[in-house]
């Protein structure tokens, strides 16, 4: 991931302004970090049929970066979660203003489209990838999870509804930075079972997120923490033992489901998603 955080400090959005802070704005929840699982994942699909288009692939990876800093920074806005901490540093509507932080979030999530365009890849490939990401992480995935998580609140929905929540919200950027990495390897046979994947894998991911939100304080998290209470998680509806329950069950699935692809692929995954697909623990 090295490359790839090389590659972030590379590929900055634009040149400097004259306006006092835009820019610096811009980069500081990037630079702040994260787990950068979503890169890490397409990165891995990529790397287990062809190294040589990890160069490349880096394009697809900060793509999907970039849309998934803008979803963080709009989330924690006072009109969604209202929280003040992300990625260990002040949101930056408490950095700056409410008007700089939803700027910023229009300006990553935009170009993370002029990123893909850029990418060196075939007209049809950069449009596939495109499609893939602006459908997941927009009208038909994240941006329709959270209108559904905020419109919800304190109205208790059914589990299989808190499902469909979360699939939208997280788990379909998630399928769709694996199905990103099997279109740029070429694997077409692979993008459809690999985002069925990829949709358990972002269930999880956010099942653990509802858990670690009661289980860790905000300087273990490094983001506002005890901050669902009025939300549909999977603790509020089914509490922590039962919730951390479906976690485990749906881990064993997903190690499980690992191992219909081939060894190569299971090879590149298995250490990041081994990494991650405990944290409920
Ligand atoms: C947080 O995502 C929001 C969810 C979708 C659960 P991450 O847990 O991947 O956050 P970063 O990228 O590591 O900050
Ligand atoms: C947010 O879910 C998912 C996004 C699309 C950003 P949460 O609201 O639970 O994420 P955190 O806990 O604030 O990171
Ligand atoms: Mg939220
Ligand atoms: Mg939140
Ligand atoms: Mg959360």
């Amino acid at each position: 991931m090295q490359q790839f955080e090389a590659f972030i400090a590379a590929h900055k959005p634009v040149a400097p302004s004259f306006h006092p802070h835009y820019e610096e704005a811009l980069y500081a929840m990037l630079e702040a970090g994260g787990k950068r699982f979503r890169p890490a994942l397409l990165l891995a699909v990529v790397s287990a049929y062809n190294e040589l288009l990890l160069d490349g692939a880096n394009h697809g990876a900060y793509a999907i970066e970039l849309l998934h800093t803008y979803s963080l920074i709009h989330d924690d806005l006072p009109a969604m979660d209202d929280a003040d901490l992300r990625r260990g540093h002040k949101t930056l509507h408490k950095r700056y203003d409410e008007v700089t932080a939803i700027l910023v979030g229009d300006a990553l999530n935009t170009y993370a489209f002029e990123v893909l365009s850029n990418a060196p890849f075939s007209d049809a490939t950069r449009v596939k990838l495109i499609r893939s990401l602006s459908h997941n992480g927009g009208v038909g995935g994240m941006v329709l999870g959270q209108a559904i998580d905020c419109h919800f609140e304190n109205q208790p929905l059914t589990l299989e509804q808190i499902k469909i929540l979360h699939i939208n919200k997280t788990g379909k950027l998630i399928a769709c930075a694996l199905e990103m990495g099997a279109i740029i390897a070429g694997q077409k046979e692979l993008e459809q079972p690999i985002y069925d994947f990829g949709i358990k894998v972002g269930l999880l991911f956010q099942i653990q997120d509802d858990i670690l939100d009661v289980t860790q304080s905000d300087e273990e998290a490094g983001k506002t923490t005890n901050n669902d209470e009025d939300k549909n998680s999977f603790v509020t509806l089914l509490g922590l033992e039962k919730a951390i329950e479906e976690a485990n069950a749906l881990a064993s699935e997903i190690e499980e489901q690992l191992q219909s692809f081939d060894e190569n692929l299971q090879g590149k995954l298995s250490p990041i998603l081994n990494a991650y697909i405990n944290r409920h623990k």
